[in-house]
């Protein structure tokens, strides 16, 4: 019998302890051992549930216990969740976690951590929820070069996007839909601004370049300009506007942000929709990969933390290897970014060719008063200069 501990019993903690007890036969087959919870970590009482028997609410009595081997922190946020899992490491306990601001910020230290204590640091549900993306990208595309992560990394934007493209209505109205739904925060900031998304892309990028990208580097734009005019042109483009986390390598250079862009309906991430993730990875010698799936949510996201557990119960003792090292890479600054834009100003045709010379027009049903026009490839420094001699009304970074 293996002994593990939750720290957290909210949304994703309550899964991870259903999923360890609805599954435990299948789960024990395959590690070859039962997994008991002996303890689950929470400030608050929970009277008749389940659980009631095994809460702890002082954190030393998981950390001082020996025969605990395997900690799941599902609490979120940096503290106390960074020393908890610290202190757990240095004891030689394993942890499974699903804190991507946790993951993003100290991952590298982390896995250090627990290879000198003979443990693992795991993170699967830390970006894309139960969908398998850290698993595979450590040790399945491991004979590429991976030159191009985007992916649909946040749930609650997904799904608010989709809304206001299907159903017409603004962002404010969807919005609170996906807050009453649970799919959203009260506060929203980390999703809507591209928070979320944002260490989401840098944790996958650090794993595939083995080195440290900061997420406090990468250029974040969220969905908050997004209107019901953008909403009209992307569909009279015949695509639709979602928000990526994107990461370009091509040798020295590393281009990563995250940003709504126009997606065309050729693209794989076009026909992800409502709250579903899906991350697209290039890689140069396999090409085009396409991970889908539950992003967010109770149960997707504890089956990816137990298969977390499942694998740290099956290699106590060791060290399930983690090519991340704190060598910090120096991202590409945004300026040089090139694609299309989709751009929408105050002057007329004739005024936008004068400064960017070939463009197409683009046309929406009800939306008038203003000229909208996709710009040729160029870069965001260009952009940002030729922009400067119109009115902008808003832009969007397009995949046409
Ligand atoms: N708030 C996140 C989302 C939860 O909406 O995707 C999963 O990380």
């Amino acid at each position: 019998m293996i002994k593990a501990a939750i720290m957290g019993y909210g949304t994703v903690g309550s899964g991870v302890y259903e999923v360890l007890t609805s599954n435990a036969g299948v789960i024990a087959e395959r590690v070859g051992e039962e997994i008991e919870v002996k303890y689950v970590l929470d400030l608050r009482e929970f009277p008749g549930d389940p659980v009631e028997k095994v809460l702890v609410h002082d954190v030393n009595v998981i950390m001082d216990d020996p025969e605990i081997k395997v900690v799941v922190e599902v609490m979120g946020g940096l503290k106390p969740a960074y020393d908890f899992v610290k202190t757990a490491l240095l004891k030689g306990k394993s942890v499974a976690t699903s804190n991507k601001e946790l993951v993003a910020k100290h991952g590298a230290e982390l896995i250090e951590l627990a290879k000198a204590n003979k443990a693992s640091f795991l993170f699967e549900a830390s970006v894309g929820g139960g969908i398998p993306i850290i698993r595979p990208l450590l040790t399945s595309v491991t004979a590429d070069h991976i030159v191009e992560i985007s992916g649909i990394l946040n749930g609650t934007t997904n799904y608010i996007l989709t809304a206001m493209s299907e159903e017409g209505a603004d962002y404010d109205t969807v919005l609170k839909q996906a807050q009453d739904l649970g799919y959203a925060e009260r506060n929203p900031e980390a999703d809507v601004e591209g928070y979320d998304a944002c260490r989401k892309i840098a944790i996958l990028t650090s794993l595939a370049l083995g080195k440290q990208v900061d997420f406090e580097d990468i250029y974040t734009e969220g969905i908050t300009a997004i209107d019901g005019s953008d909403i009209a042109y992307a569909k009279a483009l015949g695509g639709r506007i979602k928000l990526l986390g994107l990461s370009r390598m091509d040798g020295d250079r590393v281009c990563s942000m995250v940003a709504p862009f126009m997606v065309p309906a050729d693209q794989p991430l076009y026909a992800v929709n409502g709250v579903f993730n899906g991350i697209f990875v290039k890689g140069n010698m396999v090409g085009d990969l396409m991970f889908y799936g539950s992003g967010a949510g109770k149960l997707p996201t504890a089956s990816a933390v137990v298969g977390d557990v499942v694998e740290a119960a099956k290699t106590l003792g060791t060290t399930v290897p983690i090519e991340w090292s704190k060598e910090k890479v120096e991202l590409t600054p945004m300026k040089e970014f090139t694609c299309r834009f989709f751009v929408r100003v105050k002057e007329d045709e004739q005024a936008v060719k004068k400064v960017f010379g070939n463009i197409e027009p683009v046309s929406a049903e009800g939306v008038t008063g203003e000229f909208a026009f996709l710009t040729e490839e160029m870069s965001e420094g260009d952009f940002d200069e030729k922009i400067k001699g119109l009115s902008l009304i808003h832009r969007i970074r397009s995949y046409f």
